[in-house]
């Protein structure tokens, strides 16, 4: 059986052959990182050698020549070092264990690396990626030039693979499709749990703060077997919430306040992003309710303008309509000083609530990799006034989407104080996000395991 890893290295070989005139591509994987002293970061294998290996040792490195033929440089078995840091696979064993043709330990790197290189006519490699890979390829290269009066020819151009890898990333396959539906609903149960531990603990008079809710996410996140948060988790007791990049931290949750929680789990190299906001008591106020059920519109006019064939923007102005709406309807803005809804918009009078955009790829990465301009229309479009800064911006026509493409909806608004915004909603922040994986006819949000109507959202709080 040639496993999905195989299949990803053969399209790559023939991806290479048919968009670069071949050539050999090397992809490292990631480097271990010291936290302090002689402690590490717990490690994380690079997304692009994984996608190409299902390999998650540290000190590896994947050669793939554009007919075909894979070698992998793996570290060596090592009693020894075994003893500490666990078993290696090795390069014995990591033929027939990853379907790779040769393989060598990584001691060897340096002596057959040039050989592999020798006769090709383009090396490919990850740019601006791995520090240092660059200045590493250059000295392998040095070595070939210095053969060439032996009649070994050298590669006369580098190209960047993440212009081939970033699209096979684009559009997930049914294993990743299905990893990423597994890790979007143990997000969804870590987010259940949160809430229903906030109204617990508030209800039984206890100290809450932003961590408890954070441990409460990990503990499920871990039981489920996931390896590591996506990134790290957003706990924002209310007025938090309008820090963008908060991260959960030792305010106390108070009753009356709304929390967002913006928290997802990695499973076997996967992300997934989930944003919720609640009553931290379990039951939403009048304003805040007000200001929720305009997000949660702008979410579903988003998930509604998700389809295949759509473009990528398209969600971002389908949220952006209903928020801005919502923002009139409110009296956050108004029609005497902003005009209609389409003034609104065309003016940006929106951005001081919502000043971020509504979706990302997601993947392997929590921002994955890929495009968001449509191949092939760059620079076509006119250059225009941003309404905000001045500052003339090339209009770039946006992706295209296609069925397997993985995207996040997470429109929000933001209220800081201001003599312009009714009292009532100051320092209310609120997003929702979901995880939506294109299909032909629409999308399928993966995320939805926990609920986003206020009223299976206080339901849950009161169970
Ligand atoms: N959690 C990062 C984001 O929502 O983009
Ligand atoms: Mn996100
Ligand atoms: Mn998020």
């Amino acid at each position: 059986m040639t496993s999905i890893y195989a299949q990803r290295r053969a399209a790559l070989a023939a991806l290479m052959s048919e968009k670069g005139a071949g050539g050999v591509a090397i992809i490292p994987t990631a480097p271990e990182r010291a936290r302090n002293r002689d402690s590490d970061f717990p490690y994380r294998h690079d997304s692009y050698f994984y996608y190409l290996t299902g390999f998650t040792e540290p000190n590896a490195w994947l050669v793939i020549a554009a007919n075909g033929h894979s070698t992998l440089f793996c570290q060596p078995k090592d009693v020894e070092r075994e003893i500490w840091d666990g078993i290696r696979l090795g390069p014995e064993a990591a033929p027939a264990a990853l379907g790779v043709n040769t393989s060598w330990s990584v001691a060897e790197l340096h002596k057959e690396l040039p050989k592999l290189l020798e006769n090709q006519t383009n090396v490919w490699f990850p740019f601006a990626t791995h520090e240092g890979l660059t200045a590493q390829v250059d000295a392998w290269l040095t070595q070939v030039r210095a053969r060439v009066r032996m009649g070994v020819s050298c590669p006369s151009s580098q190209q960047d693979l993440c212009t081939l890898l970033d699209e096979m990333r684009l559009v997930k396959d049914a294993h990743e499709q299905d990893t990423m539906r597994r890790a979007a609903r143990i997000s969804a149960h870590a987010h259940v749990r949160a809430m229903q531990t906030s109204a617990r603990m508030l209800r039984a008079g206890q100290d809450v703060r932003e961590y408890h809710l954070e441990a409460e996410l990990l503990h499920e996140f871990r039981q489920h077997g996931s390896q590591f948060p996506a990134y790290t988790s957003i706990v924002a007791a209310g007025a938090n919430a309008c820090v963008l990049h908060y991260r959960a931290d030792t305010a106390p949750i108070k009753d009356g306040e709304l929390v967002l929680i913006d928290a997802g789990c990695e499973l076997d190299g996967y992300a997934s992003d989930i944003t919720r906001t609640f009553p931290a008591n379990g039951v939403f106020s009048g304003p805040q309710k007000d200001l929720y059920q305009v997000v949660l519109a702008a979410q579903y006019a988003s998930v509604a303008a998700t389809k295949a064939g759509a473009r990528f923007n398209d969600p971002h102005e389908a949220a952006l309509r209903v928020l801005s709406q919502g923002l009139l309807d409110l009296g956050l803005l108004t029609q005497a000083k902003h005009g209609s809804l389409d003034d609104v918009l065309e003016k940006k009078a929106y951005a001081p609530f919502y000043m971020h955009r509504t979706s990302h790829w997601l993947g392997m990465d929590v921002h994955d990799c890929g495009s968001y301009v449509e191949p092939g229309e760059a620079n076509t479009a006119p250059a225009k006034a941003d309404p905000l800064t001045g500052v003339m911006v090339q209009a770039r026509p946006s992706r295209v989407l296609h069925p397997g493409m993985v995207l996040t909806l997470e429109p929000g608004l933001y209220v800081r104080p201001s003599g312009d915004v009714p009292e009532a909603f100051w320092h209310i922040g609120i997003r929702i996000e979901d995880d939506a994986i294109v299909t032909a006819t629409g999308c399928e949000l993966i995320s939805r395991d926990v609920p986003v109507e206020v009223a299976e959202i206080e339901a849950l709080m009161r169970a």
